[in-house]
């Protein structure tokens, strides 16, 4: 990411407090909750593949794609699915009386823009149907374009009124108990030098489709929303680590200090304890922040190895410091 775009970013994730206008059941095992400003000002603006990061009443921090209308500044809609095995955030959703309360909200962020292309294949699975929503509203009657949307049964496939809205012509649903799996290789034989595809959803889907671009010689031109650590994710840097190393927080205006056995993000909550975070693991980019000076042995599963290099910004809940000092603009 460049200077600039992380200044843009850096200024567009200031907290917000929002109150959840209403929650709706959408499908089995998916809730959406609409946010809006209490008293009624305009939202941020954000474009399709924007997320929002939740900051839930236990304070668990979780992003959740906008699957909303990009072009209404009065409301931002997300939807959660109910994950059994997951790590608290969607049973939160689905357990807590929502309605009404005010959440802290920052974003909208986002990682999986869509670019220019001549034409789209957008690819959804399961709940990886709320940023592949968005994306296909704003192509419209613009573009040509296809959604193909894979789930479990048409009772667990969310959203699904407003996919109709968009025409039947352009959209395909493939609910696995009555129509098996998404055939991928069919999908792949229309994808040619003009198209690009994007894909959001579990790992299995995604794994499946990465396979099927590089079968057919067209993985440059395909676009990933994970939900949590890609398997083939950059290695992290490991080898050069100093033992211990400060880190100033230029406009908080002091300096700790991280020890061995520490993360920088412990370290920093010591003097900023509300720094947001969410994995903690280096993949969903919520504690990302912008370097000012000092080298980073990045450990994050995000960065590519250009950003790497560039050294502008840095997941503080796994990445540390090659330099004895570095300078955080926080
Ligand atoms: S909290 Fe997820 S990348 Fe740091």
């Amino acid at each position: 990411m460049t200077t600039e775009a992380m200044e843009k970013q850096t200024s567009q994730v200031d907290v917000m407090e929002l109150r959840v206008r209403h929650v709706k059941w959408e499908a089995e095992g998916v809730h959406s909750l609409t946010f809006v400003h209490p008293e009624g000002a305009d939202l941020p603006e954000w474009e399709p593949g924007a997320h929002l990061e939740i900051v839930l009443p236990s304070g668990l921090v979780r992003q959740y794609s906008l699957c909303g209308d990009p072009y209404d500044r009065c409301r931002y809609k997300v939807a959660v699915l109910r994950e059994p095995n997951g790590r608290g955030g969607s049973a939160e959703i689905h357990d807590t009386v929502m309605t009404g309360r005010l959440l802290k909200v920052r974003g909208p962020r986002n990682r999986f823009e869509l670019g220019y292309a001549g034409k789209y294949v957008l690819i959804a699975g399961g709940i990886g149907i709320t940023p592949i929503l968005s994306m296909a509203r704003e192509l419209g009657d613009r573009k040509a374009w296809h959604l193909y949307y894979g789930g479990r049964s048409l009772e667990s496939m969310a959203l699904k009124d407003e996919l109709s809205v968009l025409g039947a012509e352009h959209v395909t649903l493939v609910p696995q108990d009555t129509r098996g799996i998404l055939d991928l290789e069919a999908i792949f034989a229309d994808v040619d030098d003009d198209t690009a595809v994007y894909c959001c959803g579990p790992e299995g889907l995604l794994g499946a489709v990465l396979a099927q671009a590089e079968a057919a010689g067209r993985s440059a031109q395909v676009h990933f929303e994970r939900f949590g650590a890609a398997p083939n994710a950059p290695e992290p840097e490991v080898s050069e680590s100093v033992e211990s190393f400060e880190v100033e927080l230029r406009r908080t205006g002091c300096t700790v200090s991280v020890s061995p056995d520490q993360t920088v993000l412990e370290a920093i909550r010591a003097v900023v304890p509300d720094m947001p975070s969410s994995c903690e693991e280096g993949f969903c980019g919520t504690c990302e922040t912008r370097v000012l000076l000092g080298q980073v042995e990045h450990r994050d599963q995000i960065l590519s190895a250009a950003e790497r290099e560039a050294n502008e910004s840095m997941f503080v809940c796994v990445s540390r410091a090659k330099s004895p000092r570095i300078v955080l603009d926080l």
